[in-house]
């Protein structure tokens, strides 16, 4: 079974994603990791993020980047959506993203992408949103209880240039898929909406069974 879970920025698809993965015990790929060790890999190599040679040279990066939690800033977010723009970079990311999907017994994803291009063909899909000031306050909070000196207004500004960057983007922009179940965070506590994602996913594997 593969659960593809799309979103904005800190519309909480990640916390969504890993309660899934726990309910029904399937492996999870946090895809914007890929993206986000891509772009601090550009940063460290002291390349061009806006031009697609220098963001593909990263792409080759080692696999012990990924566990770094530098990776986490929001610097990193922000070249993230910088270099995730070009279509080799996308490319490039594919296949590892295509096989996780694709391993016996199934997994779950998060992304911008997943149930339009990584796994159209996943059994459940759902679209992750929540207001702006809403993302903005939540990953002001997490930057902040890392000790990170950020100001909500500088977060707010960061989360609307990446939304409009990544929606606008020609290859795999962040859109909800049409057959994506959506699932709007804005009000709820982190267990209800964990509740609620794994009633529409049960409710989506229902709704497969009776029409296959
Ligand atoms: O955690 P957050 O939502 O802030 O970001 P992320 O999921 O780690 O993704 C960082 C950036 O990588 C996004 O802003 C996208 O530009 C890019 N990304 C993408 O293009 N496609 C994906 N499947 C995942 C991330």
């Amino acid at each position: 079974m593969i659960i593809a879970v799309d979103g904005p920025a800190a519309s909480g698809k990640g916390t969504v994603a890993r309660a899934l993965a726990r309910h029904f015990d399937l492996p999870h790929l946090d895809t914007g990791l890929l993206y986000r060790a891509v772009a601090y890999t550009v940063h460290r190599l002291e390349l061009d993020p806006t031009r697609e040679a220098d963001a593909i040279a990263a792409c080759d990066f080692d696999e012990l980047t990924l566990a770094d939690p530098a990776l986490r800033d929001d610097e990193v977010g922000q070249l993230a959506s910088v270099v995730s723009v070009h279509p080799l970079v996308r490319a490039a990311l594919f296949q590892r993203q295509k096989r996780f999907a694709n391993q016996p017994g199934g997994a779950v994803l998060d992304g911008r992408d997943i149930g339009t291009v990584i796994a159209p063909e996943a059994d459940a899909k759902l679209f992750v949103k929540a207001t702006a000031p809403v993302r903005a306050r939540r990953r002001h909070h997490e930057l902040t209880e890392r000790g990170r000196e950020i100001t909500y207004e500088q977060v707010l500004a960061d989360i609307r240039a990446r939304d409009a960057r990544d929606s606008a983007r020609s290859t795999a922009p962040l859109t909800q898929a049409a057959d994506a179940a959506p699932l709007d965070t804005s009000a709820l506590t982190v267990e209800a909406a964990t509740r609620r994602a794994i009633a529409l996913v049960n409710g989506r594997l229902i709704g497969r069974r009776s029409t296959a």
